[in-house]
């Protein structure tokens, strides 16, 4: 007796950079600058058969309270650049930049990642970022920013126009010239690169508003999301496909994948206790009052981290943040952490742990493949960016002891069959000559 197939699980790799959430006091968190650390995740990932590695990007160094954020002072290489090497060593995995569509120009764009298709042979991606504030914008050109509607009415006209300018080259090999005239965009010429690998790189979203889902629901081919518990997940899952018919598009046209993190442990209870001592570090003292800070507006340097929270609410108009997606609701967010301070008796440290924990899976290899598989087949997430706690060598242990368990499980590959992303992803072709399936 058969029964039915399982539904597969598509995993990607998130190369942490600069942020909190690599623990850089561990011993054996290395740069996010050295080529070697890109190659060393993307040789594990590409190890583990994952579908993709992705790389986020900030297009300026952020400030908080007027000088530039400790976790930024390093920087971070340009993301098509790294890919473009990494192309070179790597055969299989995806490579997925994270490219803002309000500074950017439609004919450079789609050039570069069309070039990226090429000389990776189909694996190129690009997560559509809009941005959300003017200094950011500051280091552009065009200066400032826009209002979120016309940040995603821009970005919709941006990837409709690269798809117009990969089109230019359609699959019989016929040239022929581009003229897009539009509200954001008025060009016309001939585009230089011949048609790529998988005709259209593969398009990410990570947009949450209103306007976000709705951009992710017309174009996107994946949408990575924070929605990690099986909750949200499910709620996130059943409205982004729900808006799918609305385009003449199928649930499998388009793959959720939250950013999700995982701590091991040979028993639950070693696994628990990493976690917690993983949180301890990811949250310093010094990183709870920058956090409480962010929330509140104003310098709380005098609060101490294992006292209590100001009893005042914050005002809404103040900043000390410069340079990353503020909360949409300060008041709302102090309130919500002052009563779990006060139902669970924490301190402001405590208080940040308890708050702000990225959604993780926890337990030993077993209980995490579990875990994971009875997310993805309740419809919560077609997969995951997987963001691991140490740069570089933080999926290591996952690729060792969990993909072998999921391809037990049957819910995932075990062997890539087809040789684009679009492939891995399942995804239907826009049409090219040289995309493999399966
Ligand atoms: C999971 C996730 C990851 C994101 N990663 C980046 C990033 O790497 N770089 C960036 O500039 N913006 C990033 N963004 C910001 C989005 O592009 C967007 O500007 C922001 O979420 C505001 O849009 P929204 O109101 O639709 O959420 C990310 C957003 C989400 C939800």
């Amino acid at each position: 007796m058969s029964s039915a197939p399982k539904k597969q699980m598509h995993l990607a790799a998130h190369f942490p950079g600069v942020n909190n959430t690599t623990v850089w006091s561990d011993a054996r968190s290395g740069s996010q600058i050295d080529f070697a650390s890109f190659t060393h995740l993307a040789a594990t990932a590409e190890r583990g058969l994952f579908d993709f590695f992705f790389l986020a990007e900030g297009l300026r160094l952020r400030e908080h309270k007027g000088r530039i954020h400790d976790l930024d002072v390093v920087g971070r290489p340009e993301s098509l650049t790294v890919l473009s090497a990494l192309a070179a060593v790597t055969d299989r995995l995806g490579l997925a930049a994270t490219v803002n569509a309000t500074f950017n120009e439609p004919y450079e764009l789609a050039r570069r990642l069309a070039s990226l298709d090429h000389l990776s042979g189909g694996r190129a991606a690009w997560n559509v970022v809009t941005s959300s504030d003017a200094f950011t914008g500051e280091n552009f050109r065009r200066g400032g920013f826009l209002n979120r509607a016309e940040r995603y009415t821009r970005a919709a006209e941006f990837v409709a126009t690269a798809r117009e300018l990969w089109d230019s080259w359609p699959p019989d090999g016929r040239q022929r010239p581009f003229a897009h005239r539009g509200q954001h965009f008025d060009i016309e010429g001939t585009f230089t690169v011949p048609r790529c690998p998988q005709g259209h790189p593969v398009v990410i979203q990570a947009g949450d508003s209103p306007e976000g889902r709705a951009f992710a629901a017309a174009t996107a081919d994946v949408v990575f999301t924070r929605h990690g518990t099986p909750e949200a997940g499910r709620e996130f899952y059943r409205d982004v496909k729900g808006r799918l018919a609305g385009h003449g598009r199928r649930s499998e046209d388009l793959k959720i994948m939250p950013g999700v993190g995982f701590v091991l442990g040979d028993t639950a209870a070693e696994a628990q206790e990493r976690a917690a001592e993983i949180r301890r570090q990811q949250i310093s003292p010094q990183n709870a009052i920058v956090a409480l800070e962010q929330v509140w507006g104003v310098d709380l340097s005098s609060y101490d981290p294992d006292g209590p929270l100001p009893d005042f609410d914050p005002d809404p108009g103040a900043t000390v943040v410069q340079g990353r997606v503020k909360g949409a609701d300060p008041i709302g967010t102090a309130r919500r952490w002052r009563a779990v301070s006060r139902a669970k008796g924490l301190s402001i440290r405590q208080t940040v742990i308890e708050t702000t924990a990225r959604q993780a899976f926890v337990g030993t290899p077993t209980s995490v493949a579990e875990q994971m598989d009875a997310f993805v087949q309740s419809d919560a997430a077609d997969g995951f960016i997987l963001v691991p706690h140490l740069t570089p060598g933080g999926l290591d242990e996952f690729v060792a002891k969990v993909v072998p368990l999921l391809q037990e499980r049957g819910v995932f590959r075990t062997r890539y069959t087809g040789t684009t992303l679009r492939a891995h992803l399942g995804l239907r072709g826009p049409g090219s000559a040289a995309a493999g399936t399966g």
